[in-house]
């Protein structure tokens, strides 16, 4: 069985159903901080039957006690944690708790009870971006905000844990940008308040919610003066982490792997291609660059593709379409 921390969230919640359809037993922990517990009932709609779920915080010890007695765990996915850039900013204390001091103390109750793999949401964001993409493994690390930061210093933990007992199994996988949903439209993205990304604030400008898009800087050196950024789709996203589960099954120590496309898009060129394949108009002015942003990123996916045989397969138009068919639905209230 498989536990999946943050599994009613955008990615866990996607994860959870390709877990069970590749044969997994899945047990979803969440504390519902930034997820809806009736993502449950459209997961067993999917899934043709309910998933096991513990309402909780992987920062509770004692739940955590309970959880891995009453099920046998053979791994861990690990998407719980906080990851707004702005709140981390106002408030790293809040983000070192949550997303270092509750990886511990998971670990602590994955030790206790035996179980030594994990595979863990790692982030793009811990590169400097000095260099130019595509951005391998090996590229040059150095977060630029406290969120960042706590994706880093996990990984530093992580690392220091496998070297100490053989019997862990770690993959740290660095998502580039996450987008889509599932084709169904019964899962996404439902971020709450003002949308800090991209695809989500584009889906709701489409659908009437806000007026217009205002694009972060037009004078970045770049194809079109634009930020670009290498968009994958969140199926693919989860294909991988699947791979990487078998891979920690067979393996022991860290693999540290990317998962993008290997293709960089601007942000006018998401915005047509979102035109295109959706038929809604995404009004948008230019405003100033958003601090903090690098002009380029994407992907070298080698590693993974190498390691894992894993590649992204969906395009562009499908990450529009998958992200359209889901805000069509949060528009119809039947979510
Ligand atoms: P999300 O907010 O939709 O999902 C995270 C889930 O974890 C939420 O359901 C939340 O309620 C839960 N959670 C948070 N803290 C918790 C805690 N202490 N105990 C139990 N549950 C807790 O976010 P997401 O986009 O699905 O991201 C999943 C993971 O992937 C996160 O760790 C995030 O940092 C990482 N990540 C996301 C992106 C992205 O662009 N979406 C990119 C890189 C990495
Ligand atoms: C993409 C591009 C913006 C909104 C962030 C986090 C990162 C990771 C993924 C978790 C940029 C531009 C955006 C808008 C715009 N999350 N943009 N108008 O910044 O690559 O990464 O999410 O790990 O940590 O920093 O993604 O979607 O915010 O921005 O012009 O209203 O779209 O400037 O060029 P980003 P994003």
């Amino acid at each position: 069985m498989i536990l999946v921390t943050g599994g009613t969230g955008y990615i866990g919640s996607h994860a959870s159903l390709v877990l069970h359809e590749a044969g997994h037993e899945v047990v979803l922990l969440d504390n519902l901080s930034n997820s809806d517990a009736a993502v449950l009932d459209r997961l067993a709609v999917l899934a043709g039957r309910p998933f096991a779920f513990v309402e909780g915080d992987i920062r509770d010890e004692t739940l955590l006690a309970q959880v891995f007695a009453e099920y046998q765990i053979d791994g861990v996915m690990h998407f719980a944690g906080l990851k707004s850039v702005a709140e981390s900013v106002a408030d790293p204390l809040k983000y070192f708790d949550n997303n270092v001091a509750g990886t511990r103390t998971l670990l602590g109750a994955m030790s206790a009870a035996n179980v030594h793999r994990m595979v863990f949401s790692s982030s793009a964001t811990v590169y400097d971006g000095s260099q130019r993409p595509p951005f391998a493994e090996d590229a040059a690390l150095g977060a630029s905000n406290p969120y960042g930061n706590s994706k880093a210093q996990v990984e530093a933990l992580l690392a220091d844990v496998a070297a100490s007992d053989q019997r862990w199994s770690f993959a740290l996988l660095r998502y580039f940008n996450p987008v889509g949903g599932h084709e169904s439209g019964l899962l996404g993205e439902n971020p709450r308040g003002i949308p800090n990304n991209l695809m989500p604030y584009i889906c709701q400008v489409a659908s009437g919610m806000r007026e217009s898009l205002t694009v972060h800087g037009d004078d970045y050196p770049t194809v079109d003066g634009t930020g670009v950024r290498d968009f994958i789709h969140v199926m693919d996203l989860v294909d991988g982490h699947v791979a990487a589960l078998d891979y920690c099954m067979k393996n022991s120590g860290v693999l540290t792997a990317n998962l993008g496309t290997g293709t960089g898009t601007s942000v006018i060129q998401l915005i047509e291609t979102f035109e295109r394949i959706t038929g809604n108009r995404v009004p948008f002015q230019i405003g100033p660059r958003r601090p903090g942003d690098v002009a380029e990123s994407w992907a070298d996916a080698a590693v993974a593709e190498r390691l894992l045989g894993w590649r992204a397969k969906l395009g562009l138009p499908e990450m529009c379409r998958d992200s359209w068919t889901w805000q069509s639905t949060l528009a119809r209230g039947d979510v």
